[in-house]
């Protein structure tokens, strides 16, 4: 199992979330968020604020998926997120030890389908 962290453009959600339902991985968490990348927001405007401490508003998108889900769903956010410019996000992907769902107290992969 892997757990897929994608920090991506707010406008981006809609068509990111639609993409991974049609792709069967309904599951995920998002949290939004504040950040910045190697331009530290530069590239993108905002009055009154002193540069060096611009962080801009992110969604971050959290999936557990299957080995096997694993690049259809990068595919899926990477496809719906980008717009070849800075800012367009970040995935970082994580080995997930285990998952249990609470209901069933089932384990492992059988949790998360
Ligand atoms: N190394 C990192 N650690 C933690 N968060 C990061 C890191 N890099 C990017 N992020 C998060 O991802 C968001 C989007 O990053 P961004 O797309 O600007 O990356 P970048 O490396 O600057 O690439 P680009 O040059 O395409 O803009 C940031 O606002 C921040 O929240
Ligand atoms: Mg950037």
């Amino acid at each position: 199992m892997k757990k897929v962290e994608a920090i991506v453009k707010p406008s981006k959600l809609k068509a990111i979330q639609k993409g991974l339902i049609d792709a069967n991985i309904p599951c995920m968490t998002v949290v939004p968020v504040r950040g910045a990348g190697l331009q530290q927001g530069y590239s993108e405007i905002y009055r009154g604020t002193e540069k060096s401490l611009i962080l801009l508003p992110k969604v971050m998108i959290i999936c557990v998926v299957s080995d096997e889900n694993l690049e259809k769903c990068i595919d899926v956010i990477l496809d719906n997120a980008s717009e070849g410019n800075t800012g367009d996000g970040k995935i970082f992907i994580y080995d997930v030890q285990d998952a249990i769902r609470i209901r069933t107290r089932t384990r492992g992969v059988e949790a998360i389908k």
